[in-house]
């Protein structure tokens, strides 16, 4: 387990302090755990209480809460070097004032109060004319209990604090205030201070007004509380915060006024709207409020889960540990296909009618996409066992999001989003993760301005994209200069609004969802040889959508039940789309033994059971035709590489290099370091098939990476641990879950 990010007490308790006299003005839960946490961990030489009560001062340091209690302000003040303030918050005005007329020479002031436009100007008028050393701050945390006795050195540990530097703050001061907070553990983040009292107004001071007017509202009507009898969990969650300290809550809302009136005011038209709502009888807008506040809730609950995760662990690297051992029996289906889940609630929110999706994957880059068609008013109900109901507003419905439109991991989403929304009316911007934000985006942002776009990236070409609505978009012809099914979708997507006829050549045969989809979906699309075309005017009727299995999640267990010992599986209903089955033809040139079974048709699109059993593979030289047919699947068929006899050679795949990774470097890194012979190439690998060794591998966040050491486990001669998996939910969330279920011994570390 790695290390404290801040100073043990153990640790600090060795070093001189580097805060002389601490002087703590009021002695209540927070003050008292300001003072109590500073004193244990020696951040300070001496920590000096001032309180007006003295039963508080004797327990102050009866409890070793601080050194010593002074009862008269100016006498605790002489020689401090920091002084908080931590009274109530309508009491910091007449504080300050004293202090304004105390000798305090170089002493910082900084405080613990929750509305910061209050406190500053109570110190600004206070000082009126007379230097002013102010860092003003706040911590996000509490009890239930107050008071000294509740004092608890620990209780800021791994809670936000929020400084809210403004001109009289000295650079100096403002270090030193930041010291103290993160040597008691504390996540410190800066804020300004309009900031700051607009964000504690909407998500803690409306809350509790919310909660304490809901019970008063009841209590009131039902004098002898009667109907509380009769209230289930809901209420009781719904109004924890009304047993809070109403002095306390009385004094915030007169302190933070302005900001709390401003979204007061907002949630009040909100709920204005909800009421007309049901006086309506308007169930699509009741429904449409219910899912995006259900999924911005599920979001928060994550936010709050891994924090506790990063708690535990101190990092958030996911770790995979997969032993040697094991096999691959049984038969199974992986989850729904990313590329026509993507597409499914694109194509669903711009047709009119009601959409239904069947076997739709809830990873999180799918997610993604249906996060950003809500933010854009479209109504999607679900996932819920992979069912998803789209309310489609037709092709000119979509409104202006709220803000950024966030795409995870998604490059798919990002690059066909964009073609989509060069012709809306409104702007947009597209932002991802870390990953996300170095890809590449000129190769969609340069067509689309041909057509008349206006699109903004950061440099080289990388998110975040700011498209410019309004603009009018002319249909063109394009020649990719890659094989980017990305690419493709995007100007067709873009193709549905322009003037006249888009149309777009590959140089390569890439996956054709779109191009069928739009079929399904009713559109008319021309296709003649490599050349695909649309042309704006046709609608989009909604349709059913029956999403097969993802041939890319069903090649990890291809590969699995090839290499390993004594093994067969059936993988049910994936989808074998003849522009997504590359990988299937290249682990037969190899040699492997796999059938496929059931062929059918749903919903536009080849499906068919696949049976794969063990068997002995050969190295080859991979048909330049096959490339694009298998671009995700390379990493996996990389591991099959490391098990066949000879050299399998890869060329005409730099399109690798900008993937979730750079997948030649970061596959040739890790099977290096398992001591298998990888030669990367500008455009390919050279892998020389033999034994394969333990090791630590580095999956760079990638998902495909991560489950490719998985697989190649099977026959590994002892343990691999594979780093920063987390992302592994983005496109396969159940992968260990089945993965073990045909009997691959891999797990997140920590967990058996
Ligand atoms: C995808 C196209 C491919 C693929 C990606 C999904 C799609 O990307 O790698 O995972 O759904 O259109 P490129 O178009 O960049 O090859």
């Amino acid at each position: 387990m790695s290390e404290h990010a801040f100073p043990t007490a153990a640790a600090t308790q060795r070093k001189e302090p580097g805060v002389g006299r601490l002087v703590v003005v009021g002695l209540g839960l927070i003050g008292g755990s300001f003072a109590k946490g500073v004193r244990e961990r020696g951040l300070c030489r001496e920590v000096v209480g001032v309180d007006l009560d003295p039963h508080t001062r004797e327990l102050a340091v009866a409890q070793g809460v601080v050194d010593r209690c002074e009862e008269d302000l100016a006498v605790a003040c002489r020689g401090a070097q920091v002084i908080q303030l931590a009274v109530p918050i309508l009491a910091m005005e007449k504080l300050l004032g004293v202090l304004a007329g105390l000798a305090l020479g170089d002493a910082v002031i900084t405080d613990v109060g929750s509305s910061k436009g209050y406190v500053l100007q109570a110190a600004r008028r206070a000082f009126a004319g007379r230097p002013l050393n102010f860092v003003p701050g706040h911590p996000i945390a509490g009890s239930e209990r107050s008071g000294v006795a509740a004092a608890d050195s620990e209780l800021f540990l791994h809670h936000k604090v929020i400084l809210t530097p403004v001109q009289e703050s000295e650079p100096q001061a403002l270090a030193l205030v930041d010291g103290l907070w993160r040597g008691l553990g504390a996540v410190v983040e800066r804020m300004a201070v309009e900031r700051h009292d607009e964000v504690l107004a909407a998500t803690s001071h409306l809350p509790h007004l919310l909660a304490f007017g809901l019970v008063d509202s009841l209590a009131k009507r039902n004098e002898n509380l009667e109907i509380f009898r009769y209230a289930a969990g809901g209420f009781r969650d719904f109004t924890r915060i009304a047993g809070s300290d109403p002095v306390m809550w009385r004094d915030i809302f007169l302190a933070n006024r302005e900001a709390v009136l401003r979204t007061l005011d907002v949630f009040r038209s909100d709920l204005d709207a909800l009421r007309a709502a049901v006086d309506a009888g308007d169930g699509h807008q009741l429904l449409g409020v219910f899912t995006r506040a259900r999924v911005a809730r599920e979001h928060f609950s994550k936010i709050l889960a891994r924090r506790a995760y990063v708690d535990a662990m101190h990092d958030n690297d996911l770790i995979y540990l997969a032993l040697p051992g094991g096999h691959a029996r049984g038969h199974i289906r992986v989850p729904g296909d990313k590329s026509i889940s993507h597409r499914s609630i694109m194509l669903g929110s711009l047709a009119e009618g009601t959409t239904e999706v069947e076997g739709f994957l809830e990873g999180e880059d799918a997610l993604a996409t249906i996060q950003a068609f809500r933010d854009m008013g479209v109504v999607i109900e679900g996932p819920h066992h992979g069912r998803v109901t789209v309310h489609g507003v037709g092709l000119h419905g979509l409104k202006a999001p709220p803000g950024p439109l966030y795409l995870g991991n998604s490059g798919t989403s990002m690059r066909l989003l964009s073609g989509l929304l060069a012709a809306q009316p409104f702007d947009t911007v597209l932002t991802g993760d870390a990953s996300l934000s170095k890809r590449p985006m000129n190769r969609v942002a340069k067509p689309l301005r041909e057509m008349g776009a206006e699109i903004e990236a950061g440099p080289e070409g990388r998110p975040p994209l700011t498209i410019k609505g309004g603009r009018r978009l002319t249909g063109m012809h394009y020649q990719m200069p890659m094989a980017s099914a990305q690419v493709k979708s995007c100007l067709l997507l873009a193709g549905l609004y322009a003037g006249g006829e888009t149309s777009v050549s590959e140089p390569a045969p890439t996956r054709d969802h779109t191009e069928r989809m739009l079929r399904g979906f009713g559109y008319p699309v021309k296709v003649e040889g490599s050349k695909v075309t649309v042309e704006s005017g046709h609608k989009l009727q909604a349709t059913q959508i029956e999403v097969p299995a993802d041939i890319s999640s069903a090649t990890f267990f291809l590969v699995a039940a090839t290499i390993a010992e004594d093994s067969e599986l059936l993988l049910e209903h994936v989808g074998i789309n003849p522009t997504r089955t590359g990988s299937i033809e290249i682990l037969k040139l190899m040699g492997a033994d796999i059938t496929l079974e059931n062929p059918r048709e749903v919903g536009g699109e080849p499906v068919a059971d696949i049976r794969v059993r063990s068997a002995r593979l050969q190295g080859i030289e991979i048909p330049l035709d096959l490339v694009p047919l298998a671009i995700d699947e390379f990493p996996v068929l990389f591991v099959a590489a490391a098990c066949a006899e000879g050299r399998t050679v890869l060329r005409g795949a730099e399109e690798l290099r900008v993937k979730e990774s750079d997948r030649i470097q970061v596959m040739a890194d890790g099977l290096r370091a398992l001591g298998v012979k990888a030669e990367p190439t500008p455009d390919g690998i050279a892998i020389e098939g033999g034994p394969i060794g333990g090791g630590e591998i580095y999956s760079h966040g990638d998902h495909r990476i991560a489950m490719s050491f998985s697989i190649a486990s099977l026959r590994a001669s002892a343990p691999i641990r594979i780093h920063d998996c987390a992302n592994v939910a983005t496109s396969f969330p159940n992968f260990i879950a089945l993965a073990k279920h045909v009997g691959i011994r891999v797990d997140e570390e920590g967990v058996s």
